[in-house]
């Protein structure tokens, strides 16, 4: 996994792939499958949807930190399984065979397996619409991976996978970040 510049992140979550999170409590690292995120600047800032309903929130909420990792669309089944299981009685990172990375600044773990990570701390909590906001600290990117294709939740059980990419950086050459 190569470092990512932290004005790079935003590309990485802005096509709206699903999203694994990790965090880690103090004592174990868990795993989440989000697919209500959100860009909210071209600097690595990003919200996700989620709350008291799952395990992963006390952490976020107390250690005020996580991972977004973004897996391929080869571990899909790893992702629906890690987000229809919880981690008050699975050890997800054994359940699924995933390799937890120690990353440069927050404790909850990278994933080995996934194409990129980024680091966040939770920077706001807007529990009315259980929105988490994070902003990214550090960035990776593993450009060995083969599989780049990542996948977009339908929301009924059904995925589409990524297509062709289509080039516009010309036409939109005066909205995008020099930093890009
Ligand atoms: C494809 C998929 C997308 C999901 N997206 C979200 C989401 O955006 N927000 C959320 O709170 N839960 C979402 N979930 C559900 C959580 O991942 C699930 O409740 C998980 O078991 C939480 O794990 P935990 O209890 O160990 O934290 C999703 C699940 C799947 C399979």
């Amino acid at each position: 996994m190569r470092r990512l510049k932290l004005s790079k992140a935003f590309t990485l979550v802005e096509p709206g792939p699903v999203v694994l999170v990790t965090t880690h409590d103090g004592r174990k690292s868990n795993i989440m499958t989000i697919s209500w995120t959100m860009v909210l600047d071209f600097n690595a800032v990003f919200a996700i949807t989620t709350g008291e309903w799952n395990h992963s929130f006390a952490a976020l909420r107390e250690k005020r930190e996580c991972v977004i990792a973004i897996p391929p669309v080869d571990m899909l089944d790893k992702v629906v399984g890690i987000g229809t299981c919880s981690g008050a009685d699975t050890d997800k990172f054994a359940r699924f065979k995933l390799t937890a990375v120690r990353g440069k600044i927050v404790k909850a773990p990278l994933i080995k397996e996934c194409l990129a990570n980024i680091e966040c701390k939770v920077v706001d909590i807007v529990t009315k619409h259980n929105i988490v906001v994070l902003e990214g600290v550090a960035a990776y990117v593993d450009h060995a991976r083969k599989e780049k294709r990542t996948v977009h939740a339908v929301g009924d059980g059904t995925f589409i996978v990524d297509g062709r990419k289509l080039d516009r950086k010309r036409m939109m050459a005066s909205r995008i970040p020099e930093s890009l």
